[in-house]
Formats: structure tokens, sequence, C-alpha cells
């Protein structure tokens, strides 16, 4: 038997011995048997969670997938298996904290392959698509928005959104009349429907055209922060964290569209992990508030577009305050 397959079986059955000594003689951890699963996807799929350490220990890769985008740690879930599941867990985060791995492969719309700034955008009633049919934003993600902006408003005061797209989010911090409403907003053709829109002439509405990134010290101060952009990388978020503490008033809270690795439901465990434990390590507490949304989301939905960025049942909004403030 070629030690592959001796490995997943050894795996399967739980041989932790077996599992050292073909490691120690070499076996490739990083086989793949005919149904396109490894050593350490049988291991989570029946619970040893030894095993499942030993083969992580010996760089298993802890983010393979089957040909049905089924993860190690997406075994373990399914099956309950809380040990392996914690095991996998822990290395993933500490993978991600370190490399970064997914966060530059992926990220929560779209990608970042070229220039989206400088491409021709498509409005309709229920999306707006870029170029290469991704969609940069949709209309099932209304209720998503009407929460986010109800928290980002609870304080009152002053808003900052980050995105325009839709213009959903904006909508609903409308409603909650702040004393100003601050949104930035990159791509030029977004920009001009806006203005036609009149969001140009709305009394506590400043509209801020360009980049963040190119803003942000323009920027003043504010009750509520929610960032919501298209075509970056979790680690164009994460360096938006890294500017909290000063556009963030005390008491504040800011929150973000969590659509980090909306494809694959271990993933995007890990990912809400590490974007709260980044937060925490610049003085902000996460929670993330469970919002079902299996029902706004038929296979319709999906029609025409290219990439489906969120496949899963639960959206968990993140809501985050400053510890000092939230103790
Ligand atoms: C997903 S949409 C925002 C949707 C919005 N939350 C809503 O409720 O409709 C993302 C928006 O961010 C804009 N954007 C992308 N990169 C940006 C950047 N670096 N700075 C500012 N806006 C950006 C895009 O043009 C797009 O309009």
């Amino acid at each position: 038997m070629a030690d592959g397959e001796a490995l997943c079986e050894a795996a399967r059955n739980g041989e932790i011995s077996s599992i050292k000594s073909l490691i120690d003689s070499g076996g490739d951890v990083t086989y793949f048997d005919k149904d396109g699963l490894t050593p350490l996807m049988h291991a989570a799929k029946h619970g040893h969670a030894e095993v499942v350490k030993a083969l992580l220990d010996a760089s298993a890769p802890w983010n393979a997938l089957t040909p049905s985008n089924v993860s190690a740690g997406d075994f373990a879930m399914d099956a309950g298996h809380q040990e392996a599941f914690d095991v996998l867990l822990n290395t993933a985060i500490q993978a991600e904290l370190i490399l970064g791995t997914i966060a530059r492969k992926d990220n929560a719309k779209g990608n970042s392959d070229g220039n989206y700034l400088d491409d021709r955008v498509t409005f309709s009633e229920d999306k707006i698509m870029d170029s290469d049919s991704k969609a940069i934003m949709m209309a099932w993600e209304k209720p998503l928005m009407e929460a986010h902006a109800k928290a980002v408003c609870s304080n009152g005061g002053h808003i900052l959104n980050i995105g325009f797209g839709m213009g959903l989010v904006d909508t609903a911090i409308q409603q909650y009349s702040p004393l100003s409403h601050t949104i930035i907003e990159a791509h030029p053709e977004v920009y001009d429907r806006m203005m036609r829109a009149g969001w140009g002439e709305k009394e506590n509405v400043k509209i801020i055209f360009g980049r963040w990134q190119d803003v942000i010290s323009k920027l003043e101060t504010y009750d509520g922060i929610f960032f919501d952009t298209y075509g970056e990388y979790y680690e164009d978020m994460r360096e938006f964290h890294q500017h909290l503490p000063r556009l963030l008033k005390p008491g504040g809270i800011y929150s973000f569209f969590n659509g980090l690795c909306g494809g694959n439901p271990f993933f995007h465990i890990v990912y809400c992990q590490l974007v709260s434990l980044e937060l925490e390590s610049l003085g902000y507490s996460t929670q993330l508030i469970p919002l079902p949304v299996k029902d706004c989301l038929g296979e319709s939905v999906w029609e025409g577009v290219k990439q489906k960025y969120w496949q899963l049942d639960t959206y968990y909004l993140p809501v985050c305050q400053s510890m000092s403030e939230s103790e």
C-alpha cells in the first residue's frame, strides 16, 4: 500500500503509533485519496484528536479542501468532534496570524486582480456587478445592512461609512438622523450615481470621493463607523483597523461587512476569531451577533453572478467597542 493510503487508513482508525512511524519514515501527509480526502480529513471526520495533532505537527495542510470544498475542520465540526475541532481551529488561527495565507488569496467579495476602481460597473435593481460579472453588492444584503446601521447608529452622533455601493447601509443610517453622516466612495461611476440620486444635497451628509487610504488623514472622529469596500483583501481591512483608535470616539461603535471566507463554514470561523483577536490587540472587544440568512438566499439570487461570495446559513454581525468603555 502506498504510504499516503496507509496514512489515510491509520488516520481513519485512529492508530496513533502507525501514524507516527509512517510520518517518521517520510509518509506524505499532503496525500489526497481517490475521494479527494487527506489523512488529516479522515482523522478529523472520525474525531481522532491525537492523530489530528500529530498530522498537523508534521505540517499536514489544515486548509486543504475536498473537491466539494470541505476542509478537515468542517468534517470535525459536522460530526461534533469538539476536541479535534479545537486542535484544528487553534492551528489554523496560529497559521493565519503568522502567514495570512487565505487572506492573501481570498477576500470578502470579488478579488483584487487588476484594478477594480478603473473598471466599468453595471447597475441593476438588485445588484452592482464589476466587469468580470462578480457582484460588488447585492440587494439580498439589505436586512444585514439595516442591522449594521442600527448597530453603528446606536449612540447617535457622527457616523462614517466607507463604501457606498447600492447605498443600502447609508439609506438605513439616514433613518437614524445622525448629526453628521460621512460617506467615502472611491469608484467614479458609483460616486456619479449617488450624486445623481441626490445624496450630495442631504443636509447632514458629507461625501468624500476617493480611496479611504488616500483620504483618511482628512477624517475627524466618529460615534459609529461602518466599513464595507470591494476588491480589497483582508489585509486592507486590517490596515484600516490600525486607524480606529484615532477615528472612533470613546464609547463609539465599529462594524464591518463580515464576508470573511464566506464560502466555507470552518474558514469563516477561523477568520471571525482572527479578526476578533486582531481588534482585541487594538483594545476593542467584538461581539458577533448571529443573523439567519438562509431565507434571503435562494439559488435565483446568484443568477448571472460569477462567484457566490456567501454560502453560509448564518451571518455574524460584528459589533466592536473599546474594551475600556464596554467594561
Ligand atoms: C460592497 S459595496 C458597499 C455596499 C454598501 N455597504 C451598501 O450598503 O450598499 C463596496 C463599495 O466600496 C467602494 N470601494 C472599494 N474600494 C474602496 C476604497 N478603497 N475606498 C472607498 N471605497 C471603496 C466600491 O466602489 C463599492 O461602492
